[in-house]
């Protein structure tokens, strides 16, 4: 941990130590009963088994199997040149692993077209706030997820958070591409490398003496529980702030958005009786699984410390600097994880994003003339877009592979 995420913690580490919720005791298993059914599912029917106790079998097996034969570089070697949705697998891949991708890219039968290219259009129309949602409150959301800091902590990609964090942008760009589900389009792609990322870290972290001892007693990280809280931390989180911000969403946008994304987290891997099949259920869910586990860890707190330092860094000079970008990340995830990721509090600046933002969102909106946007809105709006810029870009060039090691030591 360097000095300066260490003396965060410690400044912030008094108010929040004294709730109990600093560091190693915090409650990574807390967690509520699963009593979600299965009826609200995009299966509409299932065994209703805690997904807490449910990973990815046959992708888990695999993967094992091609770490221990020494197979990764050989099998990242043919990932980078498998780009497109409508690729087969490379021929050059052990068979056992094509076979399995020409299995996972097939799109559920539930899959539809008409659905997905609503959901494209909306993510371009509505780009700003998703990126803005998804890629700053998602990431500062995520650092608050116990299981999920601590596994990305411990895991290869966590040794160097730039990287990871180009890699993540890469399947959250194809998200919201207009050719996502496409032909030509490479979310499949992305979606069925990040699956078989997954199954590595299933593999590996367990080898981890550091993440054993702070992973709560769970002993192989990424359920499907585990998937389900990032997904909302993402979808439902997204879709709700929309609300929050009145931002206009037709109906058709909002089922298409969400199809999107239940089709996305298939694709993942999760099972069909544990998606919601409608944004009710998904809230109801997101209550179950997502609302009770967030908390603080010093992994979170680094984090997000590495997470906001490269963002400010990213989008200067001329443009956010760091009090800025502490207070649109607080007023994105609000107060309380905010001070579980112990962001540091900037009241002129919070101030400021509180009063501007919705005449910002109303302005883009068509709904408030121009001179009545504040000056300062557009400092605001462009520390915003040059993230965006950032975010956007930072995945060029790089490519989703298997690891084949924790953190280094
Ligand atoms: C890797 C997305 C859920 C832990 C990745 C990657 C993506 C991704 C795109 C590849 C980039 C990379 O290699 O760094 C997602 C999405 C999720 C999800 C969209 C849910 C909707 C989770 C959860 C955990 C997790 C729940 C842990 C509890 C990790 C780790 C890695 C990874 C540890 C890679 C580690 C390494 O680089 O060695 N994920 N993820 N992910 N994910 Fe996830």
């Amino acid at each position: 941990m360097d000095g300066l995420s260490r003396r965060n913690i410690l400044l912030a580490g008094g108010a929040l130590g004294a709730l109990g919720t600093l560091g190693a005791a915090s409650p990574v298993s807390a967690r509520s009963l699963w009593t979600w059914s299965p009826g609200d599912s995009v299966a509409g029917a299932g065994a209703g088994v805690d997904p807490e106790w449910v990973w990815d079998d046959e992708v888990d097996r695999l993967i094992a199997s091609v770490i221990d034969r020494g197979d990764v570089a050989k099998v990242n070697e043919q990932l980078r040149t498998w780009t497109r949705n409508d690729q087969a697998a490379p021929a050059g891949l052990p068979q056992d692993v094509r076979e399995f991708m020409d299995k996972a890219r097939q799109l559920p039968s539930w899959a539809d077209r008409d659905k997905l290219e609503t959901a494209a259009e909306f993510n371009k129309t509505r780009g700003f706030y998703l990126n803005v949602l998804n890629g700053i409150g998602g990431g500062m959301l995520s650092t608050a997820i116990p299981r999920e800091a601590r596994a990305v902590y411990y895991s290869k990609g966590g040794a160097d958070m730039e990287d990871r964090v180009a890699k993540t942008s890469i399947l959250g760009f194809s998200v919201g591409d207009l050719n996502a589900y496409r032909a030509d389009g490479d979310c499949v792609v992305q979606a069925v490398k990040t699956r078989m990322v997954h199954a590595a870290v299933r593999h590996l972290l367990p080898t981890s003496p550091a993440w054993s001892q702070v992973s709560g007693g769970q002993k192989i990280p990424i359920s499907q529980a585990d998937i389900l809280v990032t997904w909302h931390s993402l979808a439902t989180y997204a879709r709700g702030k929309l609300l929050e911000w009145k931002v206009p969403v037709s109906p058709a946008e909002s089922d298409a958005y969400l199809h999107l994304w239940q089709v996305t987290v298939h694709m993942l891997g999760v099972q069909d009786q544990y998606i919601p099949k409608t944004w009710d259920a998904a809230n109801a869910q997101s209550k179950q699984v997502l609302d009770p586990i967030l908390t603080s860890t010093n992994e979170g707190v680094e984090l997000t410390d590495i997470l906001l330092g490269q963002l400010a860094e990213q989008t200067s000079p001329g443009g956010i600097d760091r009090p800025l970008c502490n207070a649109l990340a607080r007023y994105l995830v609000g107060d309380r994880v905010a001070d579980m990721d112990r962001i540091p509090q900037e009241p002129f600046w919070e101030k400021t994003i509180a009063t501007v933002w919705p005449k910002l969102v109303a302005f883009r909106e068509g709904l408030l003339p121009l001179p009545l946007v504040p000056p300062l809105a557009w400092t605001v709006d462009e520390a915003a877009r040059q993230y965006i810029l950032a975010f956007l870009t930072k995945g060029k060039g790089t490519a989703i592979e298997i690891p084949d090691t924790n953190r280094p030591s």
